[in-house]
């Protein structure tokens, strides 16, 4: 095994960091003054809600990540085979057993490179360097920067293999996917591929107890916003005194997290210099997870110019994976 110092492990930052308490601070002070109030979700995914996710990926309702993995546990070989890439780009840094699955089955097809972007400098770095460590043949480039804006800085090394999944694309709204499939579009060229992970629309318990579990992970991980608002902003929600509200969207084909007010309060937001006075009952929107057709996820490929080459499903079909090329 080797060690931290011997191994091909850079990480390095794509642009200059953008700052993420100044980033919070503007989307809090429109948050708050949206109708309905909403906080984004992007801000989840602090150490503890980092941790928290893990947690619900590991719980019995919360099928998707177990779904995606019987997919590539599956398909992996496949998809490499279809794809031959040099190199793995992956948006999000991901679980470690997904990624294991595509890192050990891109070796047998000649590709040696993995290359995570991430916001989080401390997440990457623990990855790559596990995976130096148990992969001696790969190298690793970990990019710390934020896939909306940096991607185009991304140095290519022959053929690429993008992934991006466990239906993250899921908390873009439309216009928001649309963008970001535009920017992943344009770091593709002839013969590249995507890889793109979606949860697929599916009877409504089962997708309302994915984000309602009775262990209450859920309910925490959401809450865990509030947490974080209160620790950089200096600011006093009562986070126990909110109840996690899963909803289904049908006509907007998503599930959405929403924080209720248990009592009247006024939540004083310091560094914002804000005091914001909120009703019993009223409701704070967080998050959204939509859920999705073949063929609607094909059309929203088709419209940045990318073209399905390969569907794949769990068997049970909760869950979608799709390879496809620019055309
Ligand atoms: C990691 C964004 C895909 O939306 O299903 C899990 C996050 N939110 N439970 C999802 C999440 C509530 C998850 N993604």
């Amino acid at each position: 095994m080797r060690t931290t110092g011997d191994a091909p492990v850079t990480v390095r930052r794509l642009s200059a960091p953008n700052d993420f308490r100044a980033q919070l601070a503007a989307d809090v002070a429109a948050g708050m003054r949206a109708t309905p109030k909403q906080i984004p979700s992007r801000y989840f995914y602090d150490a503890v809600g980092s941790a928290l996710f893990e947690e619900i990926t590991r719980l019995p309702e919360y099928y998707l990540t177990r779904a995606e993995t019987e997919i590539l546990a599956d398909r992996a070989s496949e998809i490499m085979r279809l794809v031959e890439p040099d190199e793995l780009v992956e948006l999000g840094s991901g679980s470690s057993t997904k990624t294991r699955l595509l890192i050990e089955a891109m070796r047998t097809t000649g590709g040696s490179r993995y290359v995570p972007i991430d916001i989080s400098e401390a997440a990457l770095r623990e990855a790559a360097v596990a995976l130096c460590s148990d992969y001696t043949w790969l190298e690793v480039e970990g990019l710390v920067g934020d896939f909306h804006t940096d991607l185009r800085l991304l140095r290519r090394r022959g053929r690429r293999l993008l992934a991006f999944l466990g239906s993250t694309i899921g908390n873009y709204p439309p216009a928001g996917r649309a963008e970001l499939l535009t920017t992943i579009a344009a770091t593709l060229d002839d013969g590249d591929a995507l890889l793109l992970g979606v949860d697929l629309v599916k009877d409504v318990p089962t997708m309302v107890a994915a984000y309602d579990d009775t262990a209450g992970v859920t309910a925490r991980f959401t809450k865990n916003v509030l947490d974080v608002v209160n620790r950089e902003l200096d600011a006093d929600f009562p986070t126990d005194e909110f109840t996690h509200v899963p909803r289904w969207n049908a006509e907007q084909s998503r599930m959405e997290a929403w924080l209720r007010a248990d009592r009247d309060m006024d939540v004083h937001i310091r560094a914002l210099d804000m005091t914001v006075p909120i009703a019993a009952g009223e409701e704070i929107h967080t998050e959204v997870s939509c859920k999705f057709t073949r063929e609607g996820i094909t059309a929203e490929l088709g419209a940045v110019g990318l073209g399905p080459v390969a569907w794949y499903t769990d068997r049970a079909e909760r869950f979608g994976l799709v390879v496809a090329r620019p055309r």
